[in-house]
């Protein structure tokens, strides 16, 4: 099962070659996807090599082969994991069930709409990235952009198959509007709220790659858990990809702190919130940096849902969407009469309360989330530890800037205080980014593309990629 056929139009291990009417669809729909990547996708370099890993199997060792490629040529494939075999149901009414290798007739809306709404989200941060290829700090950082966008592509491929096989007309025409959706436009706007924002620039991306995609993350891990096999072994697959994204938005963020505190101790400036003479040197302020940390991690928190949410009950219980981890979760796996805690507002301010553990999947999926994102803070402060700057960077309250869920309606300082609503806006540019914080970052956002350069406000990284250095032509613009 894990090897590829490579030899059909469409790559894939799903052996497509056996559905003729499957494979019919999937290449009528092939060339819209195409129009859409020249139209919607990275805006020019369409038609020089990038050096670009292709998945050419899903085995350990075969999934991340390098060569160089035109994006427009690269190999979206359809691939799954390898199947596990006698799979059972872990969670949910059905718990102890064999897997289900089609769509059980009654949840067939449930997990279309999930399906659909994972799938939304994967162009669309192809269209919000499409503009950033003209600013890239090195070639470096030009390929790392380009590698996430083509697997971005190739997971809206990955939710198209599922939609397409499984859904007959109903999937045929999902999967067009997949296509017709663009992200920020008022009349056909992408679904997610965090989808439709704007990413102008590296650190916007940066943090993108860090927060969002750790979303995309624990959707998948949380999909990956499912009793639906098909779509299990598709959001395992896509699993391997998801940890490249987030590395690079990680260590993209690292290097620009090692860049900002290198030009802060060769210049001798002790006050990090002295933002002026730190910009003196064309790096990134750190305050400027939590004020990015503190809107992509919150409008990130929004994309879990209602801290409280029946539909999230609905798919736990229905074995088609299960926590983080589920597998390795000891407890009963059905959650009736279990509770969960969930911080709640109560009476003007935060508290948290037991709720019934089926409801509160949403909370606990956002909390594995939190969880998540620790580690890479703790990295990114090693930064300045090592530097002897005396900064940390935090993760603002779970209930700051909120749009969705409890605290939506609540006016919540980064440190949890719950404000009146004039007092938040007089203070909000202290917390999120001023229209001048965003100036001087897109000041910096000159294209960087000779080979081996890198951009002022970001240093080299510590390895390259595809076993090459980190000042390898990744992209040959030459070309
Ligand atoms: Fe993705
Ligand atoms: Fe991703």
């Amino acid at each position: 099962m894990s090897a590829v056929d490579y030899a059909s139009l469409i790559p894939n291990n799903v052996d497509l070659a056996s559905d003729r009417a499957l494979q019919r669809a999937l290449e009528a729909w092939h060339p819209k996807f195409l129009d859409w990547w020249r139209g919607m996708g990275p805006d020019g370099f369409q038609d020089v090599e990038v050096f670009l890993r292709t998945a050419v199997s899903v085995d350990r060792e075969g999934w991340a082969k390098f060569g160089f490629v035109k994006m427009p040529q690269y190999r979206w494939g359809i691939l799954l994991a390898p199947a596990v075999p006698d799979r059972k149901i872990g969670f949910g009414a059905h718990k102890g069930e064999p897997v289900w290798q089609d769509i059980p007739g009654e949840y067939r809306a449930l997990l279309r709409r999930l399906m659909v709404i994972q799938g939304d989200t994967e162009p669309a941060s192809v269209e919000q990235q499409r503009h950033l290829g003209k600013t890239a700090p090195s070639l470096y950082d030009l390929r790392n952009l380009f590698q996430v966008n083509v697997e971005e592509g190739r997971h809206l491929w990955a939710m198209v198959y599922l939609l397409q096989r499984y859904f007959g007309r109903d999937g045929r025409e999902e999967a067009e509007m997949l296509l017709n959706r663009r992200s920020g436009n008022v009349d056909t706007p992408r679904i997610l709220g965090a989808f439709n924002e704007r990413t102008p620039d590296w650190l916007s991306f940066f943090m993108f790659t860090s927060f969002t995609d750790r979303d995309g993350k624990m959707q998948l891990e949380a999909l990956a858990q499912s009793g639906f096999d098909p779509l299990s072994r598709t959001c395992r697959f896509m699993l391997t990809e998801e940890g490249h994204h987030m590395f690079v938005g990680k260590s993209g963020v690292e290097r620009i702190l090692r860049a900002t505190c290198a030009a802060m101790n060769a210049n001798g400036i002790k006050d990090p919130r002295d933002v002026a003479a730190v910009r003196r040197h064309g790096v990134i302020d750190l305050p400027t940096i939590q004020k990015k940390i503190n809107f992509h991690y919150s409008v990130t928190l929004d994309l879990f849902g209602s801290e409280i949410s029946t539909n999230a009950a609905n798919a736990f219980n229905a074995g088609i969407k299960g926590r983080f981890h589920e597998d390795q979760i000891e407890d009963d796996h059905q959650l009736q009469g279990s509770t969960y805690r969930v911080l709640q507002p109560v009476d003007g301010r935060f508290d948290w309360i037991d709720a019934p553990a089926l409801s509160a999947i949403n909370a606990r999926l956002r909390d594995d989330y939190i969880d998540d994102c620790e580690p890479v803070l703790r990295a990114w402060n090693r930064v300045m530890a090592d530097a002897g700057i005396d900064f940390e960077l935090r993760l603002p309250h779970r209930a700051f800037h909120r749009k969705v869920g409890d605290f939506a309606n609540y006016s919540v300082t980064p440190t949890g205080d719950i404000v009146d609503a004039s007092r938040w806006q007089s203070s909000a540019t202290e917390w999120l980014p001023a229209e001048s914080d965003l100036e001087y970052v897109s000041s910096l956002m000159q294209p960087c593309h000779t080979v081996g350069a890198f951009a002022s406000w970001i240093a080299p990284p510590i390895s390259g990629v595809g076993g090459k250095p980190g000042d390898f032509e990744y992209v040959r613009l030459a070309s």
